[in-house]
C-alpha cells in the first residue's frame, strides 16, 4: 500500500476534494501494487518490474550470492537492453493516471528522459559484452553504471517511495 499512501500525501496540498475523491477510489482497488493500473501504465510498470528482476538476478551473481554465469548475465543484460528501446513510447504525454508513480516533469524534460533511455541502452549492451570477461572488477563497475542510470531516472522522474531498486 506504500504506493497509495505516497500518492495521497503528495496530493495533500491540492485540497480535500482531490484527497476525498482519491480515498473513495481507493475503496474499490484491491490491495496489491499494480491494482488499478491499466493500459500503458500497467504495461510499463510490468516492464519496469521485469528489468528490476533482471538487475536483482545479476546483483546476486555479482555479489557472489549465486553462481556467476556469463550466459545469465548476458541474457539479463539483453532483456534490459531490449526493454530500454520501448521506454519512451510507454510514456505518452500526461499518462500519470491510476497508481502511476511517474512525475509530470517527464514531459517538461523529455530530452533528458529520452537521453537516459539511450544511456540505458548503451550501457546495458556494454554490460552484455562484458559478461564473458575474466575481469570481474570491470563487470562490477559496468553493473554499477547501469544501476546508476536507473536511479538517476527514478530520482528525477518518479515519485519517492520506500521500496528500493
Ligand atoms: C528513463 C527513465 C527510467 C529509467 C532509465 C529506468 N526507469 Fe524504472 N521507472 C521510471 C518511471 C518514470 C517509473 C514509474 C512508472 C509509473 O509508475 O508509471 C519507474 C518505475 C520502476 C519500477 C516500479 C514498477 C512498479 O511496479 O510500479 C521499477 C522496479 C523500476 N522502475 C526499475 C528500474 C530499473 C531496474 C531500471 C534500470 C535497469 C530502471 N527502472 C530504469 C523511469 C525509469
Amino acid at each position: 500500500m506504500n504506493r497509495s499512501i505516497s500518492f495521497d500525501a503528495s496530493r495533500r496540498n491540492s485540497g480535500w476534494l482531490v484527497t476525498g475523491i482519491y480515498i473513495i477510489a481507493l475503496n474499490f482497488s484491491p490491495a496489491y501494487a499494480h491494482s488499478g493500473a491499466e493500459g500503458i501504465v500497467k504495461e510499463r510498470m510490468d516492464m519496469m518490474d521485469k528489468i528490476g528482476k533482471n538487475m536483482k538476478a545479476m546483483k546476486g551473481m555479482i555479489q557472489g550470492k549465486t553462481e556467476l554465469s556469463p550466459d545469465k548475465i548476458a541474457s539479463n543484460a539483453e532483456s534490459i537492453q531490449s526493454a530500454s528501446k520501448h521506454i519512451k513510447k510507454m510514456f505518452p504525454e500526461g499518462s500519470i493516471n491510476g497508481p502511476s508513480e511517474a512525475l509530470p516533469t517527464i514531459w517538461e524534460n523529455w530530452q533528458k528522459f529520452s537521453s537516459l533511455t539511450e544511456e540505458l541502452s548503451i550501457e546495458s549492451e556494454n554490460l552484455k559484452q562484458l559478461s564473458t570477461s575474466q575481469d570481474k572488477r570491470s563487470l562490477m563497475k559496468q553493473f554499477a553504471k547501469v544501476g546508476k542510470i536507473c536511479r538517476s531516472c527514478h530520482t528525477d522522474f518518479r515519485k519517492k517511495k520506500s521500496k528500493k531498486e
